[in-house]
């Protein structure tokens, strides 16, 4: 990965404290120990103020859009500062935020639209790494002669193949779809790079940034991606998807819709009533993250430089954690870790994790932590095209670990020590 903003030196070190205290879930106990959420990639604990944001849609703002009178006025003005907010975390304009269902939902609509202009032989590419969400919707298209190239991974690091990506890419292929990180095994896919690929042969490119977004800070004018999406429930929002759109493919592709909406940007987008209480937390969880900014870089005045100020402390934290618990388990007798364990490599990766050991089902490791409080996940998260690929599918999948900067030092020798405790117990 090549992003500027998170080398720079002299980073305050995060306060923990304050950024815990602004999550109240992260209070919770379970059978009288305290709870650590490790299941981030899952989807993120909320701030206080993404909370009250939806608290006070519905006491001050719940009507539909565009009526004459005070509280539809006031829900149009909430969704014009939650696409502001938006804008300002793609580094976009207003007008190419989408806000949708979900990341699934949104790319099955995005890919029905594309496919109407595709024709039989048409190729699309999608990659052994990514989550079904970034493979399905474009494999729909199967039905209409379209022709899905898949791209493979290096087994050993769970990276991508770029031999392989830059043989399939060809005259014939309209769409490049990627992931911006594995939400499996947390290898960063070097967009930039792809992106260049995908437009010098012509083709578009949608990058999933659903795992990337709470672990670093994305730029789709540096990028200059076609479409890119994400999920605010992975960075400290509640459930919902964003897309941005570059203007000229949103106007270009011809979504299906209601004959009465306006065909303007982006409402030609979003079909339907939005998830409006929802849209207003949104909003209030990238105010929080530039709040997290503003507190470690007073220096950082205007929105967008506050979330760069955050995302550098978050992720220098994440970095630490990441070390302390990968040196962790690579001295768990027979741990499989999947991906990049090298720390000179960790620029390739974000923090999450996933494991094997020995034989166990990994839902039996996720049980045996979470009835002590550790919250993790097993499974293949969606990420099948992966744990077909790497043999785990059969045998239950992985253990996924996630940190996110609300995580602590704390939480992860807990977790090594209830995973030694495992390992001890069935030896
Ligand atoms: C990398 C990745 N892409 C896509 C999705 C699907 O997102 P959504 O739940 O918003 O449809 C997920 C959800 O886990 C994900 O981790």
């Amino acid at each position: 990965m090549s992003t500027p903003a998170l080398h720079e030196t002299s980073i305050k070190a995060l306060d923990s404290a304050w950024v815990r205290a602004q999550f109240p879930s992260l209070k919770l106990q379970v059978n009288g120990r305290p709870a650590a959420f490790l299941d981030g990639p899952a989807g993120t604990q909320v701030p206080k103020q993404v909370v009250d944001a939806v608290q006070n849609y519905f006491l001050t703002a719940n009507a539909n859009t565009c009526g004459a009178f005070a509280t539809s006025r006031a829900n149009d003005a909430m969704i014009a500062s939650a696409r502001n907010a938006m804008a300002d975390f793609f580094h976009c304009d207003p007008d190419e935020v989408v806000f949708g269902q979900n990341m699934t939902t949104i790319t099955f609509a995005l890919a029905r639209a594309i496919g109407r202009e595709l024709k039989v032989g048409d190729e699309i590419i999608v990659t052994t790494l990514d989550h079904d969400a970034n493979v399905a919707p474009w494999r729909a298209l199967e039905e209409k002669g379209v022709i899905i190239r898949q791209v493979d991974i290096r087994e050993a690091d769970c990276t991508l193949d770029f031999d392989d990506l830059k043989r399939k890419i060809t005259a014939k292929t309209k769409l490049v779809a990627v992931g911006y990180a594995s939400n499996a095994v947390g290898t960063i896919n070097p967009v930039a790079e792809i992106t260049k690929l995908a437009h010098d042969a012509g083709a578009l490119i949608f990058i999933d940034a659903v795992h990337y977004a709470p672990h670093g800070p994305i730029d789709v004018r540096a990028l200059d991606c076609d479409f890119l999406v994400c999920s605010p429930y992975k960075f400290f929002g509640p459930h919902m998807g964003t897309l941005y759109g570059k203007r000229e493919r949103l106007l270009q592709f011809r979504p299906y819709k209601v004959r009465p909406a306006t065909d303007a940007l982006p409402d030609r987008w979003e079909t339907g009533t939005q998830v409006q209480e929802l849209i207003a937390g949104i909003g209030a969880a990238v105010d929080y993250l530039a709040e997290l900014g503003r507190r470690h870089d007073p220096s950082a005045t205007d929105r967008r430089s506050a979330l760069l100020a955050a995302y550098r402390v978050t992720h220098q934290h994440e970095t630490s954690l990441l070390a302390r618990l990968i040196d962790g388990l690579l001295a768990i007798p027979k741990l499989r870790f999947f991906g990049i364990s090298d720390p000179k490599r960790f620029e390739e990766r974000c923090s999450t994790i996933s494991i094997r050991i020995g034989d166990h089902h990994p839902t039996e490791l996720a049980k045996f932590l979470g009835d002590r409080g550790i919250f993790t996940w097993d499974g293949n998260y969606y990420a099948l095209n992966l744990t077909e690929r790497l043999g785990v599918e059969k045998l239950g999948g992985f253990l996924r670990i996630g940190l996110v900067h609300y995580n602590t030092a704390d939480e992860v020798d807990r977790l090594l020590a209830t995973l030694r405790e495992f390992h001890a117990m069935h030896s």
